[in-house]
């Protein structure tokens, strides 16, 4: 039996995953050392049109292209090439409705929406290159869309249905939009969220929409306006539709997704077709070793990466079977999960740190309700997993037979960088550690100066070589792409994360090193919170930050000084909520809000968030030398006890 130490003791897993890191390491090796033959064997996991010339050309770095004139098509080898093999009745997707109802949709049956709804587009005018934003819940219409686009090469961006008007808007206006698919409303926790009124709210702020296309989800009563909007089934009509796939380049956007910096703008990652395409279907198989038969569940939403790459392209790039849940995944009951798993006899289960927090509040009680004998692979993805998470993800939902995948990424690297790899040899597990790198992965761990740091010392993680998931660039800002990610450290992708690599040489993430907030594995800016808050007409000044929190890892906290003429009021602070839910949405809602009067300020009138943070926090603040009034130091101190007493703490 193998051991696993974790800082809570030793668990055992069993002879099944014994470890077998010798495989892992030749791999790694062999795509380290010779990476243009390792990735020219790896890409052939997927159709090309046209082989590529070259595996890469970093003549134009940091705007690497892999797999130069390469021609390929992501909805081919999603739908067409299984249907024309022996995947045509195989089930793609099954979908269980928020109200338990399902439906399950072939590869043959996808293979015909997508077709279908290809067909619709370009009736409706849209042409390769041209931008398209889906915003949808989690319903089948949106792995069609999302193929439908990549079939005829319109780059379409996916905002998260849980973002509100203003989030939506500028997402529109960056992407120049010209057509949104929504639905006319989604469920939520046995509710209804109004999608299409948002829509609407957020077009009145842009110019460049000329269609929305909308899905009958909920029946609930919307505006149509004549001549812009038209229903998803009227334009799906001809059943029979088949359109070419549009042979892209390999280095063509295959989509946009916006994603938080530390700025007020969020950054549209621009990720491609090649190359994107062959990183997410190796590292989905490296990582999870899903096989044929397998159930697949990728238990995120399909507005952010995880869905991008592993609900949408990657397990159909594979061939796989999907679990797709449409809703809250403590309704009815905090069971639903462990529900769907009986149910579908699920093998594999993805998900996130906070999902597994947030069950296992609920006790043990739930998962024993249901048989999860299904079960052989665990993953997270999103935040860092704690000890105690991890031990009862694998106690209580794997029953100390499956291994735990933590893998660490970002929207920027398109799949996983840092991750056990199942197929390629597992090492022994470490619970909270994400392990060792993906091929063709090289790390290093730096100092502010570019030093690398010990092992066992905490430091900037960057990366020495190009992948080929990697994204082109930001979409119309490829100045910013190459200032926040090559610039710190000449000629690596630095991300922005703390880790530590251990004396055995296994990696730890350990969060944010910049302004950026990782609230239930959602990636939100301080500044865009900031922003929302300072353009309500009562707010002269805001600070922002994370404070840390049991379940969802980090929750919003705003110190927020109001403009001379208004009296601190309750009211005030409901207001403030209400308006950042429906501007940004009620993920960024923050959990606390303190009015005060001054915030501490540098002397050339900069607010010390870290400040305002470790006083919060009781923590010492550091150098405060510069404080323009420390005055206000106290006064954030007396806000945080008046909040407690009300707040019964
Ligand atoms: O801080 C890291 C954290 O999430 C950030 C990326 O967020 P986003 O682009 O929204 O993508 C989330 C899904 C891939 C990273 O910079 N993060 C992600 N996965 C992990 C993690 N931190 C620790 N462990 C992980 N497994």
């Amino acid at each position: 039996m193998t051991e696993v130490k974790t800082q809570e003791g030793v668990l055992p897993t069993k002879e099944l995953y014994h470890p077998n890191i010798g495989s892992y390491q030749q791999a790694y090796k062999e795509s380290i050392e010779k990476p243009e033959e390792f990735w020219s064997k790896q890409a052939q996991v997927l159709d090309w049109h046209r082989r590529w010339d070259k595996v890469l050309d970093e003549s134009d770095a940091p705007f690497y292209k892999w797999f130069v004139n390469g021609k390929i098509n992501a909805s081919y080898n999603a739908v067409d090439r299984h249907v024309l093999r022996n995947k045509r009745n195989k089930a793609a997707y099954i979908w269980v409705a928020e109200n338990g109802d399902e439906k399950i949709i072939t590869y043959d049956g996808l293979y015909r929406r997508v077709n279908n709804f290809a067909k619709a587009l370009l009736e409706l005018g849209i042409k390769k290159g041209d931008r398209i934003i889906i915003y949808l819940p989690m319903i089948l219409e949106a792995p069609v869309a999302m193929l439908a686009a990549a079939r005829i090469g319109a780059v379409f961006s996916f905002v998260f249905a849980g973002f509100g008007a203003g989030a939506l808007a500028e997402r529109i206006n960056d992407s120049k939009a010209t057509m949104v698919i929504t639905a006319d409303g989604a469920f939520r926790n046995g509710k209804v969220v109004k999608l299409k009124s948002i829509v609407d709210e957020a077009i009145e702020q842009t110019s460049t929409v000329r269609t929305v296309v909308v899905v009958e989800r909920t029946k609930i009563d919307v505006q149509m306006e004549e001549g812009r909007d038209i229903w998803w089934h009227i334009v799906t009509r001809d059943s029979h539709a088949y359109v070419e796939p549009e042979w892209m380049d390999s280095n063509d956007p295959l989509y946009i997704l916006y994603t938080s910096g530390t700025t007020g703008k969020p950054k549209g990652a621009v990720h491609g077709n090649g190359g994107y395409s062959v990183w997410i279907a190796n590292t989905l198989k490296w990582a999870f070793d899903p096989e044929d038969d397998d159930r697949w569940w990728c238990a995120a939403d399909i507005g952010w990466v995880t869905g991008h790459s592993y609900i949408v392209f990657a397990p159909l790039f594979l061939g796989l079977t999907s679990i797709m849940y449409e809703g809250a995944i403590t309704f009815p009951a905090p069971d639903r999960m462990w529900e769907i798993i009986d149910r579908y006899r699920v093998n594999i289960l993805y998900t996130s740190p906070t999902a597994i927090r947030t069950l296992m509040r609920y006790g043990e009680k739930y998962p024993k309700m249901h048989d999860l004998s299904s079960l052989k692979v665990l993953g997270t993805v999103g935040e860092p997993i704690n000890p105690a998470a991890w031990k009862w993800y694998y106690e209580n939902i794997g029953k100390s037979n499956c291994p735990i995948i933590d893998t660490y990424w970002q929207t920027e690297t398109g799949g996983f960088m840092i991750s056990p790899s199942l197929s390629l040899g597992l090492p022994p597990l470490k619970p909270g550690s994400a392990t060792f790198p993906m091929p063709g992965i090289d790390p290093v761990i730096l100092d502010d100066k570019g030093n690398e740091v010990p092992n066992e010392e905490k430091g900037f993680i960057a990366y020495k070589r190009p992948w080929p998931g990697m994204f082109l660039t930001l979409n119309n800002d490829p100045e910013r792409f190459k200032k926040t990610y090559f610039e710190k450290y000449k000629g690596m992708y630095y991300c922005g994360d703390y880790a530590i690599r251990d004396k055995d040489g296994y990696y730890w993430l350990l969060g944010r090193a910049d302004e950026v907030l990782n609230v239930a594995g959602h990636r939100l800016g301080t500044i865009e919170i900031e922003d929302a808050l300072i353009a309500s007409r009562e707010v002269a000044e805001s600070a922002v930050f994370g404070k840390p929190d049991p379940v969802k890892g980090e929750v919003i906290v705003a110190f927020v000084v109001l403009k001379e003429e208004f009296e601190h009021d309750r009211d005030i602070v409901t207001n403030l909520r209400k308006r950042i839910r429906e501007d940004l949405g009620p993920i960024y809602v923050p959990e606390e809000i303190h009015l005060v009067k001054l915030l501490p300020k540098t002397r050339s009138g900069k607010i010390m968030r870290r400040v305002v943070k470790a006083v919060a926090l009781k923590q010492l603040p550091g150098d405060i030398s510069t404080l323009e009034n420390s005055v206000s130091v106290d006064e954030i101190k007396a806000a945080i006890e008046s909040f407690r007493k009300e707040a019964g703490d």
